[in-house]
Order: structure tokens, then C-alpha cells, then sequence
């Protein structure tokens, strides 16, 4: 059997993908995300791939699943349908509510006046959420009168999401500490593909705007298998169990996003695909098959597949362009890329190529990754490998990882390994 895959992304998530798959000895076709369904059918198609990946939560959303299944081609994500758990935030939210799975409390508005009226039924601090896809960044988190009427004017009079911010959502919200959890999922049963952290504000010490994600670290040592046991419990069998019940079993990545507050758990959201940055750090950790498991999730046969992850960790830190997360420069001339050794990971995120010299293309540019039996030296790697590169207008987070050390110096370090 050819095992040729078509990874559909572009950005470094779908790098990492490749780079994984390349590994497992399949011959890798990738094709950017922005592309018309029709077209990356017909790609497909004319190339004659086994399996094809998509990467952002977009293509789902436009249901190049349920296109793929349509024309008979195998295709790894969940359904238009299933999807939602991600792409309207408040079906995320009534499902949960129905399905009584922990989440903060919430009030789903149209105006400013009632968004109002919700703020102070729940109480600042409280996070404003558009219902629908915003590249990451639209959810508000406000502590004070200012910060709320900042986020309803990007919500209400800016309309900076377009119709993603027809529905808004007030959220209590809740303080702790945020982990995500990456299940792979083929309608009836589920693997734990692994745990991050990932550090979505642009500034240190998580300041500043939100951003797609500005590096994360793999496995987080808050996920104990106590705390994993409840997740599975209380969050992804229900869900799952009832995503079957009602015709539309999921599959493909879960992503949750959970806080831990105390003894108790909340979904801050669901996402239906690899997370971008931290499929960079999951990835590099993964000894058994991504094809495998991509392949055997597809066909509904995931129980055959084994994962197996190696010991250690792995971070990543996002080399960004100028004026990110906003506006940003492109077409800055990148240097050092040949400085890397041969065991140094660099995903590039943001790049194109021209005559041997590479430049930046994107806002999130590049992704040194650091893999490591400890997380302080994944950490040290990564910003090693970060030190050799330059462009005009680079900046990047300089606190990736010391969440997890704290923890770790804490005691909390009985991370599952399975
Ligand atoms: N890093 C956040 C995301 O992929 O949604």
C-alpha cells in the first residue's frame, strides 16, 4: 500500500504533521489551507492519496469532510456536523449545558445593552466570546468596567470578526490553571494523543493581546492520572457518547481546553483539530505511527492502533514578525537557518523561499522546538535554537515552559505517560 498523504494547512502545525508523517515513511503531499474545497478534492484526487488531513478549523467548518466522504476519498476530522463543537461556540455551550459536562456559567446576548445587563448578573471578571470562528483571538477576557466596554465595542460597533460576533457570549470567569488535552477519537472509541500548555497572550507573563498561540510545552505536569481519569469521566465519554446518540459520532482530534480550579474542572472550550502551536511539541514526542493512527481513525479501526509516546518533553517558542498580532511586516530576509544542527527541529510557520535565502511570510514565523528528558533542558533547547536565528522586526516570548517548572517545583510532576 502507497502511503501518501495530503496535509491541507499552512502554517507550522502543518509542517509538524508532515515532518511526522515523513518520518513514518509516507510520501507527503501538502497544500495550503486557504484553498477551495474543489480544488484540494480534485488535488486529491489527480495525486491519488490514501488519506488526507486537514489542518484548521476553517476547512471543517466549510465541510471539506463531509465533501471528501461524499466522493468516496478517505479524509481524517470530524463532520460539518460534529464540528460545531468547535465553530459556534454557543452549540458548544448548550451542548455541554445539556449533557450537564463542567463549564463556566454563561449568557448568550445580541447587543450591547444586554451584554450589559449579563456582565452584571455575572460579575467582573468575565470573558466576552464570539459564537463563531475568529483566528484565536475572540475571546475577551475583562477584569475591570474599561476592559468590558473595550471588548463590546470590538464585539458590537467594531465587528472585528465579522459574523462570528453576531452571538456573544458572557462567561464567568474562572481563574486557575489552563491545560489542553488532545484525544484522537473515531467515533466510538478514543486515544490520549497527549497534554500542553500553550501560551496565547503576545507579552511575557501573559500580557497583552491574544494572539493564535506564541509557544506551548508537552506533556504539562498538571495532567496527574487523577486529573486525566476525570477529564475522560466527566468530559470526553459523555460527549462522546453523545455525539453518537445523536448520528454524528465524532472523528478526528478533540482538543479541550480546561481550567483547573481547585478540585474542580471546566471546559474553556473545544477545538475539532491539532492545535497549532502545540501539535510542534505533541508531535516530536510521538514514537508510534501518526499515519497509523490517522489512517486507522479514518476507517473506524483505532483500536488496532497503539500510542506510544517517548519519555521527555518538548517546547516550542514562536519566532514572530514585526507588529503581530496585529498588522505585521512580511518579506524580512531570515538569517541563521544554517547555523541549525542536525538534530536541532525548526518548523517553519510563516516562510517562503527564494534562490536558497528565506524570508517571512506570515505573522507566526518560525518554531524552533526543543525535545528533552527534562522540561528545563526542552526549554533551554528551544531558546538555543531560537538565538541562532534573526530577521528585522523579530520578537518572541521569553517565559515559555516556567508555568510547568513552577509546577514541577511545586510537586506536582506525576504527569501520565501513557
Ligand atoms: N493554540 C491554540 C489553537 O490552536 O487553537
Amino acid at each position: 500500500m502507497k502511503r501518501s498523504v495530503l496535509v491541507v494547512d499552512s502554517g507550522g502545525r502543518g509542517v509538524a504533521l508532515a515532518w511526522k508523517l515523513e518520518r513514518d515513511g509516507c510520501e507527503v503531499f501538502r497544500l495550503p489551507g486557504n484553498m477551495d474545497i474543489k480544488d484540494i478534492l480534485r488535488f486529491a484526487r489527480e495525486k491519488n492519496v490514501l488519506l488526507t488531513v486537514p489542518g484548521s478549523e476553517d476547512l471543517l467548518a466549510k465541510g471539506i469532510v463531509d465533501t471528501f466522504h461524499e466522493a468516496g476519498k478517505l479524509i481524517f476530522g470530524p463532520t460539518f456536523k460534529a464540528a460545531r463543537l468547535e465553530t459556534s461556540k454557543l452549540y458548544a455551550r448548550l451542548f455541554m449545558r445539556k449533557n450537564h459536562i463542567p463549564q463556566p456559567e454563561f449568557i448568550v446576548t445580541t447587543n450591547q445593552t444586554a451584554a450589559r445587563v449579563a456582565k452584571k448578573r455575572l460579575g467582573l471578571p468575565v470573558v466576552v466570546k464570539a459564537d463563531g470562528l475568529a483566528a484565536g483571538k475572540g475571546a475577551i477576557v475583562c477584569r475591570s468596567e474599561e476592559e468590558f466596554e473595550e471588548a463590546l465595542k470590538i464585539m458590537f460597533i467594531e465587528r472585528r470578526f465579522g459574523s462570528a460576533c453576531d452571538l456573544v457570549l458572557i462567561e464567568r470567569c474562572v481563574e486557575g490553571e489552563e491545560l489542553s488535552v488532545f484525544f484522537d477519537c473515531d467515533g466510538f472509541s478514543y486515544k490520549i494523543l497527549g497534554t500542553a500548555q500553550d501560551y496565547k497572550r503576545i507579552g511575557d507573563n501573559d500580557t497583552g493581546e491574544n494572539t493564535g498561540g506564541m509557544g506551548a510545552y508537552s506533556p504539562t505536569p498538571l495532567s496527574t492520572p487523577g486529573l486525566m481519569k476525570k477529564v475522560e469521566e466527566k468530559i470526553l465519554i459523555p460527549t462522546l457518547m453523545c455525539l453518537q446518540k445523536r448520528g454524528m459520532p465524532y472523528t478526528g482530534v478533540l482538543y479541550v481546553s480546561l481550567m483547573i480550579s481547585g478540585d474542580d474542572i471546566y471546559v474553556i472550550e473545544f477545538n475539532a483539530r491539532f492545535g497549532d502551536p502545540e501539535t510542534q511539541v505533541v508531535l516530536p514526542l510521538l514514537e508510534s505511527s501518526l499515519f497509523d493512527l490517522l489512517y486507522n481513525t479514518a476507517l473506524g479501526w483505532l483500536d488496532r492502533t497503539e500510542v506510544e509516546m517517548k519519555p521527555g518533553y518538548a517546547t516550542t517558542v514562536v519566532l514572530a514578525s514585526g507588529g503581530y498580532p496585529g498588522p505585521y511586516e512580511k518579506d524580512k530576509e531570515i538569517f541563521g537557518l544554517e547555523n541549525l544542527g542536525p538534530d536541532e527541529i525548526m518548523f517553519h510557520a510563516g516562510t517562503r523561499e527564494e534562490n536558497g535565502r528565506h524570508f517571512t511570510a506570515g505573522g507566526r514565523v518560525l518554531n524552533p522546538v526543543g525535545v528533552a528528558g527534562t522540561l528545563g533542558e526542552s526549554i533551554r533547547k528551544a531558546y538555543v535554537t531560537a538565538g541562532k536565528i534573526s530577521f528585522a522586526g523579530m520578537h518572541y516570548r521569553k517565559d515559555i515552559g516556567q508555568r510547568g517548572l513552577r509546577y514541577i517545583a511545586q510537586g506536582v510532576n506525576k504527569t501520565l505517560r501513557k
